[in-house]
């Protein structure tokens, strides 16, 4: 199964598609890639709205999708709800958070903000299964570790059922990859995903992205690889 695990595909909803053409094109190139799985994880800032708010708003944005993907007679992947949620010092008081997830999982993408790491961050990554009984999956990884220390990430590292989403740029940075295998080796669950914006700009990955990191993974990994994973963690692989 290949699954797109990070995408702002929903209609108007955020900085991604804005609208439903936008949001069907970018459907269409999916299919093309061969994508089974689209996670649609709009972004989430607990100081503007409730999750149930945000939920309602995302639900019925998936539905004016579908409505028009039928509509055109368009078939599309089968896409999931969840949110990628800003990480914010009072993240851990907001109430039902845990609707936030990612379909019936419990996976909650967490973006930290673009700065130097801080404690209060790491507060809140392990205290979310802690309060909300979720796993944090933290969003584009890659991102982070240039602003970490080597201390923070072992602690990072440290957090129960901690997982890490990577986007697919990421394979085209050598310090990105040296942490991919790092932690795939270790067992963490890995996810991939475009994290696409739109079409051209920012867009979904195509087929000769997938088929490049297809290669580094099979090479890196070794041919047992596809065995050991179970379908989060081989978010990327299409296995038959
Ligand atoms: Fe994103």
């Amino acid at each position: 199964m290949r699954i797109d695990f990070h995408t702002h595909i929903l209609p108007n909803v955020d900085d991604g598609a804005q609208n439903v053409d936008t949001s069907l094109r970018m459907l269409r190139e999916m299919e093309k890639s061969q994508v089974d799985l689209v996670i649609a994880t709009p972004h989430y800032f607990s100081l503007d709205e409730k999750p149930v708010a945000f939920k309602q708003r995302i639900s019925e944005a998936a539905r004016i999708l579908q409505d028009a993907a039928a509509q055109n007679g368009q078939t599309m992947p089968r896409i999931l709800l969840g949110a990628e949620v800003y990480v914010e010092r009072n993240l851990l008081l907001t109430e039902d958070l845990d609707l936030l997830c990612i379909g019936d999982t419990d996976l909650l993408l967490l973006e930290l903000p673009v700065s130097e790491f801080r404690e209060w961050m790491y507060t809140v990554l392990s205290g979310v299964t802690a309060i909300y009984n979720v796993r944090p999956v933290i969003a584009h990884v890659e991102r982070v570790l240039s602003r970490i220390s080597k201390k923070d990430l072992k602690k990072i590292l440290e957090i129960p059922g901690i997982c890490f989403q990577f986007n697919h740029t990421a394979f085209n940075d050598r310090k990105a990859k040296a942490f991919i295998k790092k932690v795939m080796k270790e067992g963490y669950p890995v996810f991939f995903g475009s994290d696409c914006h739109g079409v051209s700009d920012r867009g979904p990955t195509d087929v000769s992205g997938y088929a490049q990191i297809r290669q580094w993974l099979t090479k890196k990994m070794g041919k047992d690889f596809p065995e050991r994973l179970s379908w989060v963690q081989c978010c990327e692989l299409k296995i038959e």
